[in-house]
């Protein structure tokens, strides 16, 4: 029968063992290469024996092999290990004592210490207790904290006076007495003493004891107070150690991983327990988190008791999962639903109703989400291109122009509103197509007839440049320029909307076949006025100067009574008050693009006033400034008229009806005046101010002194043969730098005067 109990306890504690292992085996590798046992203590990595098989030289462990079992040692400190794991060290005891003559005086005594200074250790102030042991004892205890050098120091007091009052197990003041010690020890010094000399206990206490140990690892009895071998089993009560890898915090580590000690699939800790971090394997692994692939996979599956699954139980790296085996449902976890056998029977009618229901429902859900997703997609991309197409600065802007009265008139239109009014972009509806653009013909709600530009795409970087242009020109109110009223910006690209001008463009009459009475050499001479007075106001009078940069007879709007509306401000630059010039990108239309600015991307004011000068030459001939049609010297109308200039047969290539109708003092003036705008270097072009100012005067007098007199100063100008130029037949383009090429490939998408 004994036999029997003792095969069975053996039996039990070889399962223990089996069972335990893989959690005590977990962190028990040593470094690779290095030896991983010392005696029967294991030596894991970051702890290793030699050189260069421990994280550094603190964690060095000496082997001495005069032992048998050999005994590791800690390198550094010669303190004997007995055990090391995850994150504690267990040490050889010492105590120290005090021992008394029946008389009184002390014959023997010895005092204890350990000093961890600069040791990766710390005393565990969880796992051990400072001790006592006697009838008439009174032990000290000074202990040092690393980090800050606090001192501390505490005792503990057991007394007893009968040998039969002291209980097993009970440490509480009366033969035994225990005290906590404080965190982050690193060193202590223990002395044992008494307080009436021993004298009254001596008779079954002759000693007093005090140490430093695992609580676990002692359990008092009351036959150690007057057993001599006592002294012999303290040494065998280990002290627990904390350990950390590094002495900084787990945040300071992380900042070097070089250096950083925790490897694949760990994490980092703080030590609760003085300076430092320590390093563990996630949930889900184990193993040695130090070491490169030390924290492995566990398999959550081999041991029932390491998962709550009822029924099937796949591991997976770093998890697992429980399900339930076929034909059972649930979440196959004990503490879940578990699995639950299906039932054999299926309520075919139930099933069918359940699923037609269940599909309508489904129906209904999904056709509500579809729409309301639409539509919020729909708002999305209205407040996108409004904040796109610069919405957002726009109104700002408007507010804080608000109070100075100027934008009074300027209106935000929404999308849908300009949509009813173009009748949805009818055809029929379009008004014109032009380099920038197409514009429509629309009706507002209040029966206005406006003009409404949607604007080709306008790229991210023009935004604000855009906006200012709009504020700029909702604020320009003059006669001869058409009227900005408003915007929407909702759109992908920006529509804008303007007052709307009735008679079609100077370029449509100009070049018309049929005679119009209204077309006379007087209200040439007026249009061209007004044209060159709004562009005067452009250049000068409004608040920053705005160069049009566009201008020719199709920009050039006419109302019912022949008044000339400058229009379609695509294209125009803003100029900074303290600068003359601007480079830009090439823009204009063939004919009419002034060459000093072609050549040279500088944008100043004076190519408005060459491209007015081809207006005045196409007003003065009838012709259209660039035509394939005619002969290669005919071709460009610049060329041609200053040539006819220089020939004297001017008269020659004029319209009949002006020759019939103007003075030919005044055509002169006009001619000469168009000479001097079209003329090579923009410097030596007149201002638009004063070309205003002389066809205001031309128009008023009948002659002025000064036509002859400029006549005259023109012709040596006219002698001089670099005023002929070529006009590039072909296409160009020209990048931000200024570089242009020539590409016949893009004539088509040139804007050609039609
Ligand atoms: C090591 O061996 C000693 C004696 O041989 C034994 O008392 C001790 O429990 C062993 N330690 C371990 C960790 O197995
Ligand atoms: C091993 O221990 C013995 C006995 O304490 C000592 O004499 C010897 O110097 C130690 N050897 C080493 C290598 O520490
Ligand atoms: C701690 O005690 C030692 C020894 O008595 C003393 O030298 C040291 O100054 C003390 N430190 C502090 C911080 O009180
Ligand atoms: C302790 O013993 C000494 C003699 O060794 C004696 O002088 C002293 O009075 C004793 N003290 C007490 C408290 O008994
Ligand atoms: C931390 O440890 C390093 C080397 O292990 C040592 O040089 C340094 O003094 C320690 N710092 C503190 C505050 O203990
Ligand atoms: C990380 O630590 C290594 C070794 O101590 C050192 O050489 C390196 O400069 C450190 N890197 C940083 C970013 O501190």
């Amino acid at each position: 029968m004994v036999l029997r109990m003792h095969l069975l306890l053996l039996e039990l504690s070889w399962l223990l063992s089996l069972v335990a292992w893989p959690w005590a085996a977990a962190f028990q590798a040593a470094k690779p290469g290095c030896q991983s046992h010392c005696g029967n203590v294991s030596i894991p990595y970051p702890f290793g024996i030699g050189e260069g098989c421990s994280i550094d030289a603190s964690y060095g462990i000496t082997c001495n092999t005069t032992f048998n079992p050999p005994k590791p040692f800690l390198s550094e400190t010669n303190i004997e290990v007995v055990e090391i794991s995850q994150d504690v060290a267990r040490i050889k005891n010492t105590f120290a004592f005090t021992c008394y003559a029946q008389s009184g005086p002390v014959i023997d005594y010895k005092l204890a210490w350990i000093y961890l200074d600069g040791t990766p250790f710390t005393f565990s102030h969880t796992a051990n207790r400072f001790t006592v042991i006697g009838c008439d004892s009174l032990a000290l205890i000074l202990g040092v904290e690393e980090h800050n050098l606090k001192n501390h120091s505490s005792g503990c007091l057991s007394q007893c006076y009968h040998k039969e009052d002291i209980i097993d197990g009970v440490c509480s003041g009366v033969g035994c007495c225990q005290v906590p010690i404080p965190k982050g020890l690193k060193r202590f010094i223990v002395s044992s003493g008494s307080l009436y000399n021993s004298t009254r206990v001596w008779s079954f206490d002759a000693c007093s004891y005090s140490f430093l140990g695992e609580q676990d690892s002692y359990t008092f009895k009351a036959s150690d107070v007057s057993d001599p071998s006592f002294r012999t089993r303290i040494p065998d009560i280990p002290v627990v150690l904390d350990w950390v890898v590094g002495n900084q915090t787990c945040q300071e580590a992380k900042r070097n991983l070089t250096t950083f000690p925790c490897r694949e699939n760990s994490y980092c800790y703080d030590s609760n327990n003085g300076q430092g971090y320590r390093c563990g394997c996630k949930k889900g692994y184990q193993g040695n988190p130090y070491l490169p692939n030390g924290c492995q996979d566990v398999n959550e599956c081999e041991d029932p008791n390491n998962n709550p699954c009822e029924g099937i139980c796949t591991n997976t790296i770093g998890s697992y999962y429980c399900s339930c085996p076929k034909g059972s449902e649930g979440d196959g976890r004990k503490d879940g639903h578990g699995c639950i056998a299906k039932s054999k029977e299926f309520p075919v009618i139930k099933a069918t109703l359940g699923l037609g229901f269940g599909l309508l429902f489904l129906l209904v859900i999904f056709s509500w989400l579809y729409f309301s997703i639409r539509k919020r997609k729909l708002m999305k991309l209205k407040e996108k291109f409004f904040k796109q197409n610069g919405g957002l600065l726009l109104q700002q802007q408007i507010s804080s122009h608000d109070h100075e009265g100027g934008l009074e008139s300027t209106t935000i239109f929404t999308e849908e509103e300009l949509k009813v009014a173009t009748n949805n972009y009818e055809e029929s509806r379009i008004l014109g197509r032009g380099g920038y653009g197409t514009v429509y013909k629309g009706i507002l709600p209040d029966d206005r007839i406006v003009a409404i530009k949607k604007s080709k795409i306008v790229d991210e970087s023009q935004i604000e440049q855009f906006i200012n242009e709009v504020v700029i020109l909702t604020q320009i109110n003059h006669r001869n320029v058409v009227r900005l009223l408003g915007c929407c910006l909702e759109t992908q690209v920006p529509l804008l909307v303007y007052e709307f001008v009735s008679n079609g463009t100077l370029f449509h009459h100009i070049h018309r076949k049929d005679r119009n009475p209204h077309f006379s050499w007087e209200n040439r001479l007026r249009i061209a006025a007004e044209t060159a007075g709004a562009l005067a106001y452009l250049h000068s009078a409004a608040s920053i100067p705005i160069i049009h940069r566009d201008v020719k007879s199709t920009n050039i709007l006419l109302d019912d009574n022949y008044t000339a509306k400058v229009s379609d401000f695509g294209a125009s630059r803003l100029v900074p008050i303290d600068q003359t010039q601007v480079s830009t990108l090439v823009q204009g239309t063939l004919g009419y693009l002034d060459p000093e600015y072609f050549h040279t991307s500088q944008l100043t004011e004076k190519s408005d006033v060459y491209s007015f000068g081809i207006v005045l030459v196409e007003l003065l001939t009838g012709k259209k400034p660039l035509c394939l049609e005619r002969s290669q010297e005919q071709r460009n109308l610049a060329t041609y008229f200053i040539f006819s200039m220089k020939e004297n047969h001017l008269f020659q290539i004029l319209e009949d009806r002006v020759v019939n109708e103007g003075k030919s003092e005044q055509i002169l003036a006009v001619a000469e005046l168009a000479k001097r705008c079209l003329n090579l270097r923009g410097e030596e072009r007149p201002t638009m101010k004063e070309v205003a100012m002389e066809l205001e005067g031309l128009r008023r007098s009948e002659k002025h002194p000064w036509v002859q007199q400029d006549q005259e100063e023109s012709v040596g100008l006219l002698s001089e043969p670099s005023d002929l130029y070529p006009i590039p037949q072909s296409s160009y383009s020209c990048d931000t730098s200024g570089q242009c090429s020539l590409d016949t490939s893009m004539l088509l998408s040139m804007n050609f005067p039609r």
